[in-house]
């Protein structure tokens, strides 16, 4: 059985993903040093799975330690969710998102390259696309300056990875700019679990509808858009898990020295309002929130075009809005037991 390492692999993506790699008759090997993540995540992945996933506790950052990881391990190729991802924290910590993000990729390669292993999936973000001009955006669109250090460690590694291909290193690449990532496993048995008060919206729903947080606030409803709140582009985590797996099958079958790019979303963009409103459609219940001011470093809209994933590599999103919100939310709900 081909073995795929996945740095991050206890993490919110990472988790999905080896579910989805399990699925698809691979043998997910975890690196997680759960700066992010609990061990509990690992009780969930062997219910579902059930059988336990093997990991190994360390840092990306610590080179020995990936040496021996890839030493003990007959690996086909790796997934790199392993990051820090918090877009306001970057602001204030930004040594350490540079320090985290960059230090990690660069080691991760070096590491591949000592062990003759040539395929990466890397995580990317549409955050490298800032503000598009025109939408939906495809992978053509030029990327803009980030809004943020953590968004520019996702451009910096982008460029770290062309580079890399681009000096003839045995390496085949694929890049992934997730847009927003949402929803949780059917089983319930693994979801986002946020630490502290949740950045994101869908956490905050879910933890205001049932009780966690008084209410939530949604940042400006004067924008330009249908109902003057924000547009995004959100794609239920179990279908991002499988674009990963198709990914892993796609470099299968590319020369040595090879790099591709990705969009991956629904092709479809909702306002804040449409998902508070099928929220309350889905948990059966209003949902508490009040209109506040903008939060600095929003854009206004963004949603992707999914021509190239959907051609290349035969992916389609296969849950909608309301399935990613009922999974978010019945995840919520096991949270609460
Ligand atoms: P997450 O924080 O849930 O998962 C990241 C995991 O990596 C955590 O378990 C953390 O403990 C681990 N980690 C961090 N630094 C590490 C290190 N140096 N060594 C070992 N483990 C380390 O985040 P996520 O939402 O699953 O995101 C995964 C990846 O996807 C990240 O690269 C993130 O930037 C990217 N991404 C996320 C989103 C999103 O909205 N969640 C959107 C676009 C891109
Ligand atoms: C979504 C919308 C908010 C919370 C971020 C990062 C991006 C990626 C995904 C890592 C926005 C509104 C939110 C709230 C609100 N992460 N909102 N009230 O900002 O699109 O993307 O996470 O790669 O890089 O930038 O996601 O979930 O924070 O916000 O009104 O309490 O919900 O204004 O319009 P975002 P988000």
């Amino acid at each position: 059985m081909q073995q795929i390492l996945i740095t991050g692999g206890a993490g919110y993506i990472g988790s999905h993903t080896a579910v989805a790699l399990v699925n698809a008759g691979y043998e997910p090997i975890i690196v997680d040093n759960f700066s992010n993540s609990n061990k509990e995540v690992l009780n969930g992945l062997e219910k579902i799975l059930g059988a336990p996933v093997k990991y190994h506790e360390g840092d990306c950052n610590d080179r020995k330690f990936m040496q021996a990881v890839f030493e003990e391990n007959d690996l086909q190729g790796v997934i790199h969710f392993a990051a820090s991802k918090a877009v306001g924290e970057s602001t204030k910590i930004p040594l350490t998102y540079y320090s985290n993000n960059i230090n990690s990729l660069i080691i991760l390669l070096e590491t591949m390259k000592q062990f003759g292993v040539k395929d990466i999936v890397f995580s990317s973000s549409c955050t490298v696309y800032g503000q598009p001009d025109k939408l939906p955006v495809k992978e053509t669109t030029p990327r803009k300056d980030a809004e943020s250090p953590y968004g520019n460690t996702k451009k910096i590694c982008e460029d770290i990875l062309t580079d890399h291909v681009k000096s003839g290193a045995p390496a085949r690449v694929v890049a992934l700019r997730y847009f927003n990532p949402i929803g949780a496993h059917p089983s319930s048995l693994i979801g986002e679990l946020p630490l502290g008060v949740p950045a994101n919206l869908i956490p905050f729903v879910t933890q205001t509808g049932a009780g966690i947080r008084e209410k939530i606030t949604v940042f400006g409803d004067d924008y330009n858009t249908p109902d003057g709140t924000c547009i995004r582009d959100y794609i239920h985590v179990m279908d991002l898990a499988d674009a990963h797996v198709k990914s892993i099958q796609y470099l299968a079958d590319q020369p040595e020295n090879f790099i591709d790019l990705f969009n991956v979303g629904t092709g479809n963009g909702n306002t804040v309002m449409e998902v508070i409103k099928a929220f309350e459609k889905v948990s059966e219940k209003p949902l508490n929130y009040e209109i506040g001011p903008r939060r600095s470093g929003d854009i206004e809209k963004v949603w992707a075009n999914t021509d190239k994933v959907s051609k290349v590599l035969g992916w389609t999103p296969q849950f909608g809005l309301e399935e990613a919100l009922r999974d978010a939310w019945n995840w919520q709900l096991s949270l609460k037991k």
